[in-house]
């Protein structure tokens, strides 16, 4: 069955223009002037964008002693209903567990999602079975490797492992991915601030303040040149760790920083609300931030040295967030996202002037799909592309309430914020997930998306330098044979 969404503005990270798109196969057929179709759509006063792709979630993860509760059944559903047709998860082995059995788990829990999806693959201890395993799992599509530098005793990995690890990445032409934070220092500061007595959710915050995030943003950028892998640092949360890769950036190397809407969008003062639930059900990693920091995030969308707006979706009930009551180090750390990071950032970034409608569908997608392998198959509004398509009313309002949202968690951290600019439709590889506000997703109808290694190098400077310098002089006292 063909379908044609007609009168439209089409928007993409590069042009704004007037066209009809017919959809045939799931695939985008034809783009024009009065396209006809079986099925019509309206989207007269509309843009016609490409599905949001967020690269950042963490659905059914096992995590802190629990489970995050959207899986992919809930999340995905909860993406639709928001204009989000892509995401990628992390699959997490466990210590000693093989890459490709933590990769049919995630498999496993996957088969019920409604939209396209992919993973990055977390590397979480170091060995030869992890070595060889790399090379397997970029054969199966999946080129991308995280790294967590916080959580001490659980997921974290040390710099004798990174390094191995970020070398190996090079190797394998993938992109190398880091949670920045020293670990060894929030340890520290966490256990002090306990004997202290400070228990409570806001101690979280002073458990991870921004050095901790700029140190370690720093260490993964030096450590990546040296081993050569582009890398990628996941929820860019403050100046400090900014602006270490906005001066990456300026020298040369690949390194993309990827803020997350509740950092944009909500800062530390979440933390000091008297109510514990209110304040527990905000704790991440890192934490909010003040002002300050929120306006340097926002700076690095309209300057491009950041890249990519995620959520790091990972939903915790307030009940799960209850382990935590008497010892904030028992919260588990996680807040969701999925439905409202595209009308927030519309309400906040484009509705302000901040950042552009295409700098909107550069930072919600096709950045996300370059960088991540799957352009223009993701991202785009091309002939060929797949049919992931939002047609977004920027004159829709609601006012965010957990009550109507499609995450199963019992509460949303943008509870009472109005936004304007919405889904009218969206669509999954041409199917109409959502209509008029309606969900008509189907569950299971969403596929693995396998991805091409990026491409990209990040050759040391060093080794350009190899590349160009005179032949070394020994410096011996003698002068090396044939110089
Ligand atoms: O607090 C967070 N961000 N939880 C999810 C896991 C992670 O660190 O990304
Ligand atoms: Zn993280
Ligand atoms: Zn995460
Ligand atoms: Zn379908």
């Amino acid at each position: 069955m063909s379908t044609v969404i007609k009168g439209g503005t089409i928007v993409t990270h590069d042009l704004t223009y007037k066209a009809d798109v017919l959809i045939e196969g799931g695939k985008i057929a034809a783009i024009g002037p009065s396209l006809s179709g079986a099925e019509v759509l309206d989207a007269t006063g509309c843009y016609i964008m490409p599905g949001g792709i967020d690269p950042h979630t963490h659905l059914e993860m096992p995590f802190m002693g629990t489970y995050s509760t959207d899986n992919f059944e809930s999340g995905t559903r909860a993406a639709l209903a928001g204009g989000t047709t892509m995401v990628i998860d992390f699959a997490l082995p466990a210590p000693g567990q093989g890459l490709l059995d933590a990769l049919d788990m995630w498999h496993n829990k996957s088969g019920r999602a409604h939209c396209d999806y992919s993973y990055h693959m977390a590397i979480t201890w170091w060995g030869e079975k992890v070595f060889d395993d790399m090379a397997k799992v970029v054969d199966k599509g999946i080129t991308s490797f995280k790294h967590f530098l916080a959580y001490k005793g659980a997921l974290m990995v040390n710099d004798d492992e990174l390094y191995s690890s970020f070398q190996r990445v090079h190797d394998l032409g993938a992109i190398a991915m880091v949670h920045a934070e020293n670990g060894d220092v929030v340890a520290e500061m966490s256990a002090r601030l306990l004997a202290e007595g400070n228990t409570g959710p806001e101690a979280h915050a002073y458990s991870r303040p921004t050095q901790v995030e700029g140190e370690a943003t720093n260490r993964a950028i030096m450590i990546a040149d040296m081993a050569g892998a582009p890398l990628y640092v996941v929820h860019t949360s403050c100046e400090e760790s900014h602006e270490a890769i906005r001066r990456a950036r300026q020298q040369g190397k690949r390194v993309w920083g990827e803020p997350l809407i509740q950092h944009l969008t909500l800062d530390e003062s979440e933390y000091f609300n008297p109510d514990w639930d209110h304040a527990a059900r905000r704790v991440m990693s890192p934490p909010f931030r003040n002002k300050m920091h929120q306006d340097s995030l926002w700076a690095g969308l309209s300057a491009g040295s950041l890249s990519v707006v995620a959520t790091d979706h990972c939903a915790f009930s307030t009940e799960q967030k209850r382990f935590g009551v008497g010892d904030f180090t028992k919260i588990p750390n996680g807040t969701g996202g999925l439905e409202d990071r595209m009308p927030m950032l519309w309400t906040y970034g484009v509705n302000t002037g901040r950042i552009t409608m295409n700098e909107f569908v550069a930072t919600t997608s096709t950045n996300a799909a370059k960088i991540f392998g799957m352009y223009p198959r993701k991202g785009a509004v091309a002939v060929g592309s797949d049919a992931d398509l939002v047609v977004w009313d920027p004159e829709k309002e609601k006012v965010i309430t957990a009550g109507a949202q499609q995450s199963a968690i019992d509460y949303n951290v943008f509870e009472g914020k109005s936004v304007k600019g919405l889904p009218r439709f969206t669509l999954s590889r041409g199917h109409v997930a959502v209509h008029d506000g309606e969900m008509r997703s189907q569950e299971g109808h969403g596929k693995f998306v396998a991805r091409e290694p990026n491409g990209a190098v990040n050759r040391a400077l060093s080794q350009w330098k190899e590349l160009t310098a005179p032949r070394p002089v020994k410096r011996s006292g003698i002068p090396a044979s044939g110089v």
